[in-house]
């Protein structure tokens, strides 16, 4: 049956999302500390296109009207992340007030233009100082976070409704300390292991801190889940798509939900867990109120290198679009956790964006993306899943990390050199399905 015309229930929000390092650029009047991400980007050879985040979007400068852009397109919300090293130069001590400032006066913007502020207090940019300690490697980073979270809570905390601690804990273990795709670039497995826990550590002892200091707050994670799925019936495929699940996506919800990691896992990578302390368990596991989801593709895993067959459809990524994955991935997690509240914080695709018209480009692939997931969102609704937003990533064209700003996730396109906002198709789609809550066909812009 087609979704279109199909309206979401009452309450139900849409947004978009960005983070700190990837929109913001620098100021000279906001003196901040350099981040693992700065370091790594002036690492030659880490970023594919060689660029950096020194001005990315320049949204430090432009915040405002970024703001009046979101207001114009209808939508409600907006997750965004603070710069640790821009509040907290050094990662700990005292706050930098020119730093504290811009999201002072970002919040108060987003208010007044009845926008929902949902800051994530980490999207990877760990202050250097902090990763010249060891970073997640050393427990006390942990630490320095919910230090970090609570002074954050103090400042914005009657303004603040909603607060996401990290963001994919597991692409900062993973990428960051097992792969070395993303800063601070290192390849040891014990790392990531380490990272990994110390992460889940620092989140759980920032809810408590962040309940203390917003006490009617909510407060929750954002993680991303890539479910795995054996390309053939074959035991080898389907022992592969476990450990993937595992590892990829029950190693974080899992400790968080249960208080514990999963054993089988535990027991193949041979993981001594030296970092785990007594009662660790217990602090990762403190009840949360929303769980973030970010969803871009599934993995179809092969023991024997088998591929997707010639004509799937992928995005610039190289990821599969593949929105049934989107719909049984909520109903596994409204099954297997009991979660109270579940939050799209991220889902989006990179397209060519290639086609114009009238002067905007001219996405018909990613309203399609969009469209889709969409639809999967509110399949999971109809099955009892307690779906509270959608937000698409990203609200404009950004620093997309190792892959520099060749890869475009925006709604809204930013032009190269003059860094000039202009909506793509897709944000008009967008807009009319954030401004009535019913799913517009594709083709409602065909002739636009
Ligand atoms: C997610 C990140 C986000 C963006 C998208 C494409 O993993 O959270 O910053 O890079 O992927």
């Amino acid at each position: 049956m087609s979704a279109d015309g199909r309206q979401f229930p009452e309450g139900f929000f849409f947004g978009s999302a960005t983070s700190s390092f990837q929109i913001e650029g620098r100021s000279p009047g906001i003196p901040q500390g350099d981040s693992i991400w700065d370091t790594f980007c002036a690492e030659p050879g880490r970023i594919e296109d060689a660029t950096d985040g020194l001005t990315a979007c320049d949204h430090v400068h432009r915040w405002s009207d970024d703001i009046a852009l979101m207001a114009s397109l209808g939508l409600s919300t907006y997750r965004f992340s603070i710069s640790w090293p821009k509040v907290l130069p050094n990662g700990t001590g005292e706050i930098n007030e020119r730093g504290m400032a811009f999201y002072e006066q970002l919040v108060d913007g987003l208010l007044d233009a009845g926008i929902t502020p949902m800051p994530t207090l980490y999207h990877w940019d760990l202050p250097q100082a902090l990763q010249d300690a060891g970073g997640w490697t050393n427990r006390a980073t942990a630490e320095a976070f919910a230090d970090y979270a609570a002074l954050m809570a103090e400042r914005l905390g009657e303004r603040v409704g909603t607060w996401v601690t990290l963001n994919e804990p597991y692409v900062s273990a993973v990428l960051g300390h097992i792969t070395g795709e993303h800063a601070p670039g290192h390849a040891d497995l014990g790392e990531g292991l380490a990272a990994a826990h110390h992460l889940l550590l620092g989140h759980g002892l920032a809810v408590t801190r962040l309940r203390d200091a917003a006490p009617h707050a909510e407060i929750g994670i954002v993680l991303n889940f890539t479910p795995a799925e054996p390309a053939t019936d074959g035991p080898a495929d389907a022992a592969l798509a476990r450990v993937r699940n595992g590892f990829d996506n029950e190693w974080y919800i899992n400790p968080i939900r249960r208080g514990t990691y999963p054993a089988d896992i535990v027991e193949a990578l041979a993981w001594d867990q030296a970092e785990v302390h007594d009662g660790d368990l217990d602090v990762i596991a403190s009840p949360i109120d929303l769980l973030g989801v970010n969803y871009y593709t599934r993995a179809v895993v092969s023991a024997v290198g088998q591929q997707l067959p010639f004509g799937t459809p992928r995005t610039e990524m190289d990821w599969e679009i593949h929105a049934p994955s989107l719909h049984r991935l909520l109903v596994w997690l409204h099954t297997e956790y009991d979660l109270p509240k579940i939050v799209i914080t991220e889902n989006g695709a990179a397209m060519p964006d290639q086609n114009r018209r009238d002067g905007r480009v001219h996405d018909v692939d990613r309203i399609h993306y969009l469209h889709d997931h969409v639809a999967a969102v509110l399949a999971a609704i109809d099955e009892g899943v307690p779906m509270a937003g959608y937000l698409a990533w990203s609200l404009m064209d950004n620093f997309e990390w190792a892959k520099g700003y060749a890869k475009r996730f925006g709604i809204v396109e930013v032009v190269p050199g003059t860094l000039e906002r202009i909506p793509k198709s897709s944000a008009l789609w967008f807009e009319q399905l954030a401004r009535s809550g019913i799913i517009p066909p594709v083709t409602v812009l065909d002739g636009v």
